[in-house]
């Protein structure tokens, strides 16, 4: 596989910082992601990799925003039946893997995150096999693993990961598919070539810069999520204290009884991801009541399957989907309400301080 470059992904194109452009250029990096990969007609996958023999069990390792997608990751691939589990890479050594050699993903956009590189290092050392989950053909961790998967996304400038992130999500959805290929749901294969017009749509639709410009100067956000939009929001967590300086942590939304809501007040929102109309779905919607009665706003991203409206200071609207793809809807409105929080502040957007694309350092 290669990843095709040309002259538009050079430049801002008219837009204020690349972060909003590549938010923007979500839809034709996830329809690259699919390209020849995931077949609508005769609903197979296929990732031209070779069978991977040692992956009864998977373990994902990645670093920051290529941590949430591989929390992602494993969470389809349980679903799929397979054991798989997400380790922040800078935390992974010989006794996470307990005598035992599972196939072991690196998660990386850059494929050269230092702490990255040594956990599959660490794994290959221990006799695992290893595949990259990248977007740099020829990076490190592509040469170093004995295979590689390439998300695809196309170059991405802005600091704070985007469209990388939607990508390796895809990515590694398709992959959870492909490797337990029996029985794959033709209607998951659909949902799945939908994606990249449901992100157009978010973004054709989105309006959050005027909730952005009211809650700008809250004294903090939380993000809550349960199953599949856990990670995601994370994701928005992280995505909003880089980009905007400001405090922001992301929860299983079932956890907020066990601490958080000890923060709730009038002036720190919480962003609740309400996708569906199933078991998890009702218990967020509860976990949002709870909010609400504590007098904290809540800013609400749902696909209106429930009705979450009623209980939300504010509604994003996301279309409906297959609930495992619906995190990679309900982050497009996560990502814009972090990057117009960070715009009315006047941060550095595509250059916050401290960080750095690629990290290299252990
Ligand atoms: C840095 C970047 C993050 C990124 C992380 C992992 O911290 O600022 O945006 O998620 O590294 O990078 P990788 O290239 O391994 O995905």
């Amino acid at each position: 596989s290669t990843v095709e470059w040309d002259a538009e992904d050079a430049g801002k194109s008219g837009y204020d910082h690349y972060m909003l452009k590549e938010i923007h250029e979500q839809p034709r990096a996830l329809r690259k992601c699919l390209r020849e990969r995931v077949d609508g007609i005769d609903g197979s996958v296929d990732l031209d990799l070779d069978r991977l023999d040692d992956a009864d069990r998977i373990h994902l390792v990645a670093c920051g925003t290529s941590y949430h997608a591989a929390l992602y990751g494993a969470q389809v691939l349980r679903e799929r039946g397979v054991p798989a589990q997400a380790f922040v890479a800078s935390e992974y050594d010989r006794t996470t893997l307990a005598g035992e050699t599972p196939l072991v993903i690196g998660v990386t956009q850059s494929g050269e995150t230092a702490d990255t590189l040594g956990a599959l290092r660490t794994a290959r050392a221990a006799g695992a096999e290893t595949l990259a989950v990248t977007n740099t053909v020829g990076s490190t961790a592509a040469r170093e693993c004995d295979q590689a998967l390439y998300v695809r996304a196309g170059p991405e400038i802005g600091v704070a990961a985007t469209k990388t992130f939607a990508s390796q999500q895809l990515a590694l959805h398709a992959f959870a598919l492909w490797h337990s290929a029996d029985s794959i749901d033709p209607e998951r294969i659909d949902a799945l070539r939908s994606l990249p017009d449901q992100v157009q749509s978010v973004l054709d639709d989105a309006d959050v810069e005027s909730i952005a410009a009211e809650y700008a100067d809250s004294s903090a956000f939380f993000f809550i999520g349960r199953g599949h939009n856990h990670p995601v929001a994370l994701e928005g967590a992280l995505k909003l204290k880089e980009i905007t300086y400001e405090h922001a942590e992301g929860f299983p939304a079932g956890e907020l009884k066990h601490g958080p809501l000890a923060l709730m007040e009038d002036d720190a929102p919480v962003i609740a991801l309400v996708t569906g109309d199933g078991e998890r779905a009702r218990k967020t919607l509860n976990n949002v009541k709870e909010v609400q009665s504590r007098g904290a706003p809540v800013i609400a991203v749902t696909d209106g399957r429930l009705d979450v409206e009623q209980y939300a200071n504010h509604v994003l609207t996301v279309p409906e989907t297959d609930p495992t793809l619906a995190p990679l809807l309900a982050n497009v409105q996560l990502q814009l309400l972090a990057y117009w929080i960070a715009a009315r502040l006047g941060r550095p957007i595509d250059k916050p301080r401290h960080l750095a694309k690629s990290v290299t350092v252990e």
